[in-house]
């Protein structure tokens, strides 16, 4: 009796099944009234009662065994069942979301491809910069408000290295290392200690602009300008230049354009003055040619530099400037048709 047992156990173990059928005659052969394993137990009267208590543990062991076997199997079945039966093969599959660009980046992108026009080229430079390139080469006085820790981060315990505030900085890499006739366009992104809100960040994106070259004048800055604004806000684009004050131009303005929102005529979104400040520009301070090596009696220039946020902002009057940085795909994917 021990053996047949012990033999049937390694049997049950063994088994496997290719259909719900198979499992059905397997219960058939080993548990059903005249199975295999209920006809043992029907031999168990027979068994001498000295050996009853051991044979009785193993027949009870036995039948566990061959049930969980048995209900395993037929479970199997049931999920390969279940999983056809919710799937429609023959279903196409999903399409591939595709991502779209960054509105930034689009902007960026047409502010480049108008200035190339002008044959501008792009120049990059590094966003951990020193104070020279930020500061002291574009002719800013040690106490200017811009070099304090409220506007400019530095990077710890190294008081001379510190995060861009402007890409301005890149002027400075240009004009050091390229000799004249330069022309180039500046874009990356600056960062500034400020509290973040609806309408200011600790980081942002510029273009700067800067070309250097014999006889520049301010006139050649005035035209390139309003080529620029009639190309990205529209052909009716008018634009003003009034004085302002940054420490590496002389002279230097900041440039309105003609509100493209109500046209001129004054609105909520202009203050009702009918303009809206787009850039900041100027010739180059002689200073700061010097200290970057450019004779400043052969050579005059001018550069600009704009906030890739507030150009975006104008086109798509997007309100809340952390909007750029939150990746809401609700918000990226309503610039699909942008490019
Ligand atoms: N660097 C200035 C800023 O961050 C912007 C600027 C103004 C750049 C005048 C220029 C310029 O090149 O000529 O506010």
């Amino acid at each position: 009796m021990k053996e047949k047992i012990n033999s049937l156990l390694e049997v049950i173990e063994g088994l496997t099944a290719n259909s719900k059928e198979d499992v059905e005659n397997l219960r058939i052969k080993y548990l059903s009234k005249k199975g295999e394993i209920t006809t043992l137990f029907n031999d168990f009267r027979s068994v001498p009662n000295e050996q009853k208590r051991e044979i009785g543990q193993m027949l009870n062991q036995l039948r566990e065994k061959a049930q969980n076997k048995i209900n395993d199997l037929k479970e199997a079945f049931n999920q390969v069942q279940s999983s056809c039966d919710n799937e429609d093969l023959t279903r196409p599959g999903d399409p591939i979301a595709l991502g779209t660009r960054h509105p930034l980046s689009i902007v960026k992108g047409q502010i480049i491809e108008i200035f190339s026009r002008l044959g501008f080229t792009v120049a990059e430079g590094p966003e951990v910069e020193d104070d020279w390139h930020v500061f002291e080469a574009l002719n800013f006085p040690p106490e200017h408000p811009a070099r304090d820790m409220q506007d400019t981060f530095f990077i710890e315990k190294m008081p001379d290295i510190l995060l861009r505030t402007h890409t301005s900085s890149v002027q400075t890499r240009v004009m050091t290392e390229q000799k004249p006739p330069i022309r180039v366009l500046c874009p990356g992104r600056v960062y500034r200690n400020e509290a973040i809100s609806y309408r200011a960040h600790c980081f942002f994106h510029q273009v700067e602009g800067l070309y250097i070259d014999e006889n520049v004048s301010f006139a050649d800055l005035k035209q390139a300008l309003l080529y620029f604004a009639k190309e990205m806000f529209g052909e009716h684009t008018q634009i003003r230049l009034r004085p302002s004050y940054f420490p590496f131009t002389e002279p230097s303005a900041e440039m309105d354009i003609s509100c493209h929102i109500c046209g001129g005529k004054g609105c909520p979104f202009c203050k009702n003055t009918g303009w809206v400040e787009i850039l900041g520009c100027g010739m180059v301070d002689p200073n700061v040619l010097e200290s970057c090596g450019i004779d400043s009696k052969k050579y005059t220039g001018y550069a600009f530099g704009m906030g890739v946020e507030r150009i975006t902002n104008l086109k798509y009057r997007v309100k809340d400037l952390r909007m750029f940085s939150e990746n809401d795909v609700r918000f990226l994917d309503q610039f699909k048709e942008s490019f």
